[in-house]
């Protein structure tokens, strides 16, 4: 009865964080119902819910990204506020070095993965192996495709629609007094900083930013598109390079993370343009760094990716997989929002 009491609180618990995230297209699990008594559930298939105990493995592809340093200190702190003991660990960008860890974790026995893929290519063999050791897996931040989730019944990905981002930082200069033609030519001139090319965050930001720009009937220039792979220092080589071979034809600073735009910053300052009045810059994220940034005018604006919520969404959905919801329909991804951040609304996200 404690038992069923306690899996119908966590199923309860679970929906309601979920509700709270504003999650589109929620996965259609098949729960095990909450007032049915436990005794009358197929007992293989409902494993032991460990509602608030067990240990929880997290893989983060690597530990020096700033965005996913928030991230997993959000995961941390919500699964030890639940009662869990998360053991994170860091994948050094080696997805060898995280298929180690995986395994490693899977002999310890842990109750459940939360895994952050380091190279998405390489979801087939996560899925694989957490499938064969039937662990009960949260995939986060780099998305795989429907078809490869649709492999494991006890696997969910966590994240946000990357192209949702992108638009809103095509809308940040819409916004702008000039729609981003500083020079008034009848185009907007850019640089594209991208993340890494092979994580779809990459890819959708950088597509739909602009076309968001083309959507208004905006004519646009692309000067330069280099790969930043989401680092503070690349953004700010690439910036410096691209500002001293293009000058004053860059109008607008298209960043696909915020990291990438304070480094980004400190090339425009240090070339001695002014954000906001001679060019424009947007990043995604909402990092503090990039807020103050928002707020001093030294960026045009930012995207929150929220992190704290995608934390609180994941850790809901390990929790319906650890109280024995399974996905048959393939519809496994849950997507939190994106926020536009801009100069009027920045106090909003400031703690
Ligand atoms: C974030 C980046 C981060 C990347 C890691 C993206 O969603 O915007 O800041 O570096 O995820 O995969």
């Amino acid at each position: 009865m404690k038992k069923t009491l306690a899996l119908a609180l966590a199923v309860v618990m679970s929906l309601g964080l979920l509700a709270s995230c504003g999650g589109k297209n929620p996965p259609a699990a098949s729960q095990p119902a909450a007032s049915q008594p436990a005794a009358s559930q197929p007992a293989a298939s409902i494993p032991e819910a460990p509602a608030g105990g067990g240990t929880i493995g997290i893989c983060i592809y690597k530990f020096d990204d700033a965005f996913m340093t928030t991230y997993r200190n959000s995961l941390e702190a919500i699964l030890k506020e639940k009662g869990y003991e998360p053991i994170v660990v860091d994948g050094n960008n080696d997805q060898a070095k995280q298929n180690e860890q995986i395994n490693t974790f899977i002999t310890q026995g842990v109750d459940a993965l939360i895994i952050n893929p380091v190279m998405t290519s390489a979801a087939d063999q996560i899925i694989a192996t957490v499938k064969g050791a039937d662990i009960p897996t949260v995939l986060i931040n780099r998305e795989p495709t429907a078809e490869q989730m649709a492999a494991y019944e006890k696997l969910v990905y966590v994240g946000c629609d990357a192209a949702q981002s992108g638009t809103f930082q095509g809308e940040l200069i819409l916004d702008t007094p000039n729609k981003g033609d500083i020079n008034g030519d009848g185009k907007v001139s850019y640089i594209m900083i991208q993340g890494d090319p092979e994580n779809i965050d990459a890819q959708l930001r950088t597509e739909y930013s602009v076309q968001a720009l083309k959507d208004a009937g905006i004519e646009v220039e692309q000067l330069n598109l280099t790969r930043g792979d989401w680092d503070r220092e690349k953004g700010q080589t690439i910036c410096a390079n691209d500002l001293a071979q293009f000058g004053d034809k860059i109008e607008v600073v298209f960043c696909n993370n915020d990291d990438m735009a304070i480094g980004a910053l400190q090339a425009i300052q240090s070339a001695g343009r002014k954000v906001n009045e001679d060019i424009y810059l947007v990043g995604v994220d909402a990092l503090d760094a990039a807020l103050n940034e928002v707020q001093a005018g030294n960026m045009t604006g930012t995207v929150l990716n929220d992190a704290n919520g995608q934390a609180a969404s994941a850790v809901a959905e390990m929790e319906k997989l650890l109280g024995g919801a399974t996905y048959t329909s393939g519809n496994q991804s849950v997507y939190v929002d994106y926020v536009k951040v801009t100069p009027e609304n920045v106090g909003d996200f400031m703690k």
